[in-house]
């Protein structure tokens, strides 16, 4: 009997579906997609053709393909957007395409980024995404990259250091009037960081408006004031950056959150500016955490 105490009953898989079918009818009901006597049609259609309960209720046409994939989001507690929400990018494929092979791939890199900070502190998960010329998917990569994060739970950051071409508040759809250069230069609190509960357990501080000294500006201690109050809010914190190989913010950037991806683009950087970028970064203490190959 005693060895019988820590067996753990198992559940039919049939029982363990029904028990999802209804949900998917209580999450559809709690929207208002689907009032009591359309949850009776739809139980009368799935019982009669073996259909399961979405699939059901998409064929007698009273919800949407995207009800239905919303409601599947929501089941397995899983914020997902939909085309059009919020304003938000469908640059961030994590959030509106979980199952995209783009998707697939970022996935891959941030287990990477998991696997090698396994063994660093968690205050320690800061990390700015450096590459040496423009166009090359430094905000695409980090904005990714930050969701997939925050899908984990994880509470994350995202700082749009690139004060010279931003570009976070335009993927997230937010303003950006306030931002890190204000913080900077003494204009706001770290109340300029924006929440967005609908994406999952991320915040954006955007860059703001543009300052005439973004490289003054970030090396200021003001940057490592604010971070040293941001660790304690974030498990994750990243960063955007400008251009390395045209200016020397991302330098400073790298500095403060004291480890860099360094990313090149495939066909496009030259692989004689990235080995630039990696060997100045070294040369000034800063951990290169891995180099990423953007192919895009
Ligand atoms: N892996 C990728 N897959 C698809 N499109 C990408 C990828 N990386 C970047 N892009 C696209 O390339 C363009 C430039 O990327 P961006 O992130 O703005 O570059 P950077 O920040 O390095 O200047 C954007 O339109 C972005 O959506
Ligand atoms: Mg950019």
């Amino acid at each position: 009997m005693k060895a019988q105490e820590n067996v753990l009953p198992i559940e039919g898989s049939s029982r363990v579906i029904a028990r999802q079918e209804r949900r998917i009818g209580g999450i559809l009901a709690e929207r208002g997609k689907l009032g009591a006597s359309d949850i009776e049609r739809v139980l009368e259609l799935q019982q009669g053709k073996g259909l399961r309960f979405g699939e059901a209720a998409l064929r007698a046409g009273l919800i949407t393909e995207d009800d239905l994939r919303s409601a599947l989001a929501k089941q397995f507690d899983f914020p997902q957007l939909l085309p059009g929400n919020d304003g938000v990018s469908t640059e961030l494929v994590v959030a509106y395409e979980p199952s995209h092979p783009r998707a697939e791939e970022l996935r891959a890199l941030r287990t990477q980024l998991l696997f090698r900070w396994s063994s660093t502190e968690a205050s320690q998960r800061v990390l700015a995404i450096v590459s040496p010329g423009p166009g090359e998917g430094r905000s695409y990569v980090v904005a990714n990259l930050a969701v997939l994060f925050s899908q984990l739970g994880e509470r994350t950051l995202l700082i749009d250091a690139d004060l010279r071409a931003p570009r976070q508040h335009r993927i997230f759809n937010l303003p950006n009037r306030i931002g890190l250069s204000a913080v900077l230069s003494d204009r706001a609190d770290r109340g300029a960081v924006i929440p967005l509960p609908n994406i999952g357990t991320l915040s954006i501080l955007p860059a703001g408006a543009p300052p005439p000294n973004p490289q003054e500006l970030l090396s200021r201690h003001a940057l490592g004031i604010l971070l040293e109050g941001l660790r304690a809010e974030f498990d994750v914190i990243l960063f955007d950056t400008p251009p390395a190989r045209h200016y020397a913010d991302a330098q400073s950037v790298a500095f403060r959150a004291g480890s860099v991806m360094v990313l090149a683009r495939k066909d496009h950087t030259r692989l004689a500016d990235a080995a630039g970028v990696i060997r100045e970064l070294g040369d000034t203490g800063i951990r290169v955490i891995g180099t990423v190959l953007n192919r895009f």
